[in-house]
Parts: structure tokens; C-alpha cells; sequence
């Protein structure tokens, strides 16, 4: 029997991090939704398009395929891996606004759904416990306060060699929340069954632990 786990809440607060590590535990398949909304920010850099402009938002959606490479899991835009590129603070500071436009919202979604439908999966982000897969078997709610956050993202750019300063990242954290909490279409919202997990004060093993027996929890 396929189970589906989903992992919502804020920007860096270790919702990757968890939802990796109990796909790999529980030997389900990991989706992360927050790269994909980055390979169409990306593309939509490279190729110029005003947001403003929903035809130019539809002819670019149907010019653009994501996906991940198996095993690493790795971002696939179009078949080139741009799992670095779509780290970096240019992406982040476009993400919010172009995940906000429900064209690219409903295109994300479908495959999302398509992609929970083959099995088991781990799949993490803003709206899967509230609208891409509201009958999830489990839905966290992760929360951490935003000076671990910007902490905790400073240093994981800083690892890249690209660290920008603390100001910018805690900044785009911030105005990415507001706009991820404040828009029409599919708002960053706690589902009503989900469980909070605030790891502001958990190390990584005990917080994945907490995730892991909430999993085994599942009734089969
Ligand atoms: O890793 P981080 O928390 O910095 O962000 P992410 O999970 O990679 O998501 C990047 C952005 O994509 C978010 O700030 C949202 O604007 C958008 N996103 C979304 O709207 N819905 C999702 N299910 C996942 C991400
Ligand atoms: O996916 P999201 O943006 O929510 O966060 P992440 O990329 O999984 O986590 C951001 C950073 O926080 C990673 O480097 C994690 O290893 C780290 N982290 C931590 O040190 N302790 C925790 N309890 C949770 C996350």
C-alpha cells in the first residue's frame, strides 16, 4: 500500500533536510516542489518573460519541462541539471512573485499529483498538505525561529563559496514568507491535521527522529 507524507512551512526551516532523510529511510521517493517552482523561476529569468503578460507565462510553461535526476535527485530543466543554479539568491529573490501566478501553480500541481501517484513519496514545500494532497497519511508543519533560519541558510550558501551578506539572506526569507503567507492561490498555511514541528531548539538526528516516529505511526 502507497503512503503519501507531506511537509509544508517556512522558508529554510529544515523541511528538505526531513523530508530527505525519511524518504531514504522509509525507501519512498522524495519530491521537492520548492525546485521545481525554482526551475520555472530560472527559466522564466532566462528567457525574459514578464509576469505581468499571462500569454507570455503560457508560452513559456509550455516550452518547459522540470524533473530530477534519478538517484541524486538533482533539479532537470529541460534535461540540463541546474540543481546549483537554482540555489543561488538571484533565483530566490524572482521565486516568490512567479509561484504566486496560478498558471504556473496549476501546471506545478498536476505534476506533483502525477508524480504522488506512482507510490510512496516524501514530497515537501507550501500547499501539499492543504491542496496538492489534502488526504495525505501524515502532514508536518515545520517551523524554526528566522535567526536559526538565516543562520542555518548562511552557512549552506557560504559551503557553495557564494555567501552573500547575513542582511540579504534573512531579508529574502522574510519577503519570501509574506508573499508565500499573503497570496490569492494556494497561501503557505498550517493544514488543520498537521503536526507542528518547531526545530529551533532540536539538532538535526533528533529532529528527523521526531519525523520518523510520527512515519512509523502510519497505520499500514
Ligand atoms: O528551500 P527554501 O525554503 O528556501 O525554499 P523552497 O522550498 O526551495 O521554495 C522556494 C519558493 O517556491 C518558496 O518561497 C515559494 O514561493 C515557492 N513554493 C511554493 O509556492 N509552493 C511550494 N509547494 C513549494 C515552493
Ligand atoms: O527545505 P528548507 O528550505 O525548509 O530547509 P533545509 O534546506 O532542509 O534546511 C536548511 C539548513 O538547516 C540545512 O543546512 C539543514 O541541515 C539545517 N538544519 C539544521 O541544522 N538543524 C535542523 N534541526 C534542521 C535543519
Amino acid at each position: 500500500m502507497s503512503h503519501t507524507i507531506a511537509i509544508d512551512g517556512y522558508s529554510a526551516c529544515g523541511k528538505s533536510t526531513l523530508a530527505k532523510a525519511m524518504a531514504k529511510q522509509l525507501g519512498y521517493r522524495y519530491i521537492d516542489t520548492g525546485a521545481m517552482y525554482r526551475m520555472v523561476t530560472l527559466f522564466f529569468q532566462r528567457q525574459s518573460v514578464d509576469i505581468e503578460d499571462e500569454g507570455a507565462v503560457a508560452g513559456a510553461l509550455s516550452g518547459l519541462e522540470v524533473d530530477f535526476v534519478p538517484g541524486s535527485n538533482d533539479a532537470l530543466l529541460n534535461g540540463e541539471n541546474v540543481e546549483a543554479e537554482i540555489r543561488t539568491l538571484t533565483v530566490s529573490r524572482f521565486v516568490s512573485p512567479v509561484a504566486a501566478i496560478p498558471a504556473v501553480r496549476r501546471a506545478m500541481v498536476a505534476q506533483q499529483r502525477r508524480m504522488g501517484a506512482d507510490g510512496s513519496v516524501v514530497m515537501d514545500g507550501r500547499d501539499i498538505g492543504t491542496v496538492v494532497f489534502p488526504e495525505a497519511d501524515l502532514k508536518l508543519f515545520v517551523t524554526a525561529d528566522l535567526t536559526i533560519r538565516t543562520d542555518r541558510r548562511l552557512a549552506e550558501l557560504g559551503a557553495s563559496g557564494k555567501a552573500p551578506d547575513r542582511a540579504a539572506v534573512a531579508e529574502n526569507l522574510t519577503e519570501r514568507d509574506r508573499i508565500d503567507s499573503t497570496r490569492a492561490d494556494s497561501p503557505l498555511k498550517q493544514a488543520e491535521d498537521a503536526i507542528v514541528l518547531d526545530n529551533s531548539a532540536l539538532d538535526l538526528s533528533a529532529f528527523i527522529e521526531r519525523g520518523m516516529a510520527l512515519a512509523r505511526a502510519i497505520p499500514s
